[in-house]
């Protein structure tokens, strides 16, 4: 059995924060404590470091068939850009295709990324029909430890499903003890509205957002709470993009209802003024929803601050500009929506949390990893630092500054040809990933060729051990 000592470490949990030494034995922290003498088959020195756990991403679409075209990463490249980002665990959106069982979309996702996957990844199932004769399989899934699903408001005619189905589904959620995911935008008013702006003549990536207003996002977040509220079943607001949405968010709480939602880096630091952009660079940032008027950040930003936010993840759906993003020339409906992000996450995130003054150390950690963790049934194989957990641990340099750009070989290893943050100036980077007890990368090489492995995540309420 191999083994690692970290020593000399300022070690940072979603609670804690304290000076000690790391000792892994095989893929799991075995001892924390200060001036370990313990013999290790190598030993880290991370002094001047922060030692975290690494990162999960909650939200992310390897090789997903999307807009006409397949999202540009799959689980191998998705998985390596991810570790070089500090994030050693993904849950990725499996697909059920409408009409079939939701178990082949399952079978299908795992065939995608079982060997692939250089990082522990997860899956949310995507839900596209569910009559009565197929709820008995979310009893399955949830058994296999697909214990989260992914229903679509937006979307007709491709992953939107009606109320009825909605509601069917929540409550064999509920009833199953699982979570829903939710995509809560009114896509059939916002599909009315690009209708008027297309024979307006209105084809510019810019419409793509003015045809979806935050008020038709606000009112899917509504529709979504008050169903799950009456299904009784556990929701989570998907990339909640603004203020509006978020106000639905904080009066179902306030009210009692169990819901909590995720913002992305995206909705953070880029604003709607980015469809602007020359030379059609504005699709690069077509997305859904769209980017809104910049004085939503602070909004969103407070709500982390105060927890009305309960979760950071990338909505990582990259799509290279040329030629993927390129279809949508001259009509900004045909361009595939989504960008890539799951490499930046944890940095930008540093920067815009800790080193922009917004929140706590321990607080950028519980939306990097902890919280995602606890939310989705990992907790605490996952989302921590401590003995038993499996030692998934990132030794983060604060101090060091990268500009972010497609061609900076620290921070770009997603297989696109841009980068939604190029330019953007960051302190804090990812300098040693350790999955599993195995490091991955370090200084920004790609050490071994690890395999990542399923997680057959628990049921809500219940811990998932190593
Ligand atoms: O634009 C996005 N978000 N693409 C991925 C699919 C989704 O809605 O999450
Ligand atoms: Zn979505
Ligand atoms: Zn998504």
């Amino acid at each position: 059995m191999s083994s690692l000592l970290i020593k000399n470490g300022r070690v940072i949990t979603a609670t804690d924060d304290y000076f000690a030494d790391v000792y892994v034995e095989g893929e799991t922290i075995h001892t924390i404590g200060q001036n370990l003498t313990v013999q290790a088959d190598e030993v880290i020195d991370a002094a001047g470091k922060l030692v975290i756990p690494g990162g999960i991403d909650s939200h992310t679409h390897m090789d997903m068939p999307f807009g006409g075209t397949t999202s540009a990463d799959d689980f191998e490249s998705g998985t390596i850009a991810a570790a070089f980002g500090g994030t050693t665990t993904i849950i990725d959106f499996a697909i059920q295709t409408k009409g079939e069982s939701t178990i082949k979309g399952l079978d299908t996702w795992h065939e995608k990324a079982n060997g692939k996957a250089s990082i522990d990844y997860a899956f949310h199932m995507i839900v596209t029909d569910m009559p009565d004769e197929r709820l008995p399989e979310m009893q399955k899934l949830a058994d296999e430890g697909v214990t989260s699903y992914k229903l679509f408001m937006a979307y007709p005619g491709v992953l939107y499903v009606d109320d009825g189905t909605l509601y069917r589904t929540f409550r064999q959620a509920g009833q199953n003890g699982t979570r829903i995911c939710m995509h809560a935008e009114n896509g059939i008013v916002i599909d009315e509205i690009i209708k008027e702006a297309k024979a307006d003549g209105k084809l510019d990536p810019i419409y793509h957002a003015l045809t979806r207003p935050t008020r038709m996002e606000a009112e899917g977040v509504h529709r979504a709470i008050a169903i799950a509220e009456v299904a009784d079943v556990p929701l989570y607001i998907v990339h909640l993009s603004s203020s509006d949405a978020l106000d639905e968010v904080k009066r179902g709480r306030a009210r009692g209802v169990d819901v909590m939602a995720e913002t992305c880096p995206q909705y953070l630091f880029m604003d709607q003024s980015y469809y602007q952009r020359p030379n059609f660079e504005g699709a690069k940032y077509v997305m859904t929803p769209a980017l809104r008027e910049k004085w939503n950040q602070d909004v969103l930003w407070k709500g982390l601050e105060f927890d009305h936010l309960a979760n950071v993840a990338t909505d990582h759906c990259p799509f290279c500009f040329k030629d993927q993003k390129e279809l949508g020339i001259g009509d900004f409906t045909k361009i595939p929506n989504g960008a890539p992000g799951v490499e930046n996450r944890v940095s930008v995130m540093y920067q815009g949390a800790v080193v922009e003054g917004r929140l706590s150390l321990n607080r950028w950690v519980e939306l990097m990893s902890t919280a995602a963790a606890k939310t989705f049934g990992m907790f605490p194989k996952k989302g921590t630092i401590a003995v038993g957990s499996d030692a998934d641990i990132v030794i983060f340099d604060p101090n060091r500054k990268e500009t972010i750009s497609v061609d900076n070989p620290f921070t770009h290893h997603m297989r696109v040809d841009y980068s939604a943050y190029e330019g953007v100036e960051i302190q804090g980077w990812s300098e040693i990933t350790i999955s599993r007890g195995k490091v991955i990368c370090r200084n920004g090489k790609l050490e071994t060729s690890h395999k990542g492995e399923f997680v057959k995540r628990a049921r809500q309420g219940e811990l998932l051990r190593s």
